[in-house]
């Protein structure tokens, strides 16, 4: 997953929405971490216990990366309002967990990871991704990069 995030990381540019969705452990912080070594921005991405968004800003020229974390979020755009996710969204690339319901309005386009764990015993650590990319933004992009 933090590979993934690596790859992924080439194809985001400023302005980019990313929701993450899967159950508590699926993998979601990790893939943020490796996007958020991918962009090359400052600080460890980790799961925030009382934050609800972290800024890390980019040590190159690149965007900063807004990881939000928005399980603690019941009701939708206007409980993110004080985020102020509307006016960062144009300079940064927003990786939003637990978004569902609720970022969808920030913009006509996002891609969307469903991250599910494999059934069964023998392979709890593999895990199954599906992108979907909404908006003509994800129309033509190149999904090969992910393919490593
Ligand atoms: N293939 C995998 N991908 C991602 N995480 C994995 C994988 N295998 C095991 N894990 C473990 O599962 C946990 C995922 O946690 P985390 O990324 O915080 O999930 P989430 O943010 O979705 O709740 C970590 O402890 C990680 O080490
Ligand atoms: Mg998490």
């Amino acid at each position: 997953m933090r590979e993934l995030g690596r790859r992924l990381a080439k194809l985001l540019r400023a302005g980019d929405l990313v929701m993450l969705s899967g159950e508590l452990g699926a993998g979601k912080t990790t893939l943020t971490r490796g996007l958020g070594e991918g962009l090359g921005v400052r600080g460890a991405v980790t799961s925030p216990t009382f934050v609800i968004a972290r800024v890390h800003p980019s040590l190159g020229s690149g965007p900063p990366l807004v990881h939000v974390d928005a399980y603690r979020l019941s009701g939708g755009l206007d409980d993110m309002e004080d985020l102020d996710l509307d006016v960062s969204l144009p300079d940064s690339v927003i990786v939003v967990e637990w978004g569902e319901g609720k970022v969808e309005e920030l913009t006509d386009d996002r891609l969307q990871l469903r991250i599910d764990r494999a059934v069964g015993d023998t392979a709890d650590e593999v895990r199954h991704v599906t992108l979907t990319g909404v908006g003509t933004r994800w129309a033509e992009a190149d999904m090969s990069v992910l393919a490593g």
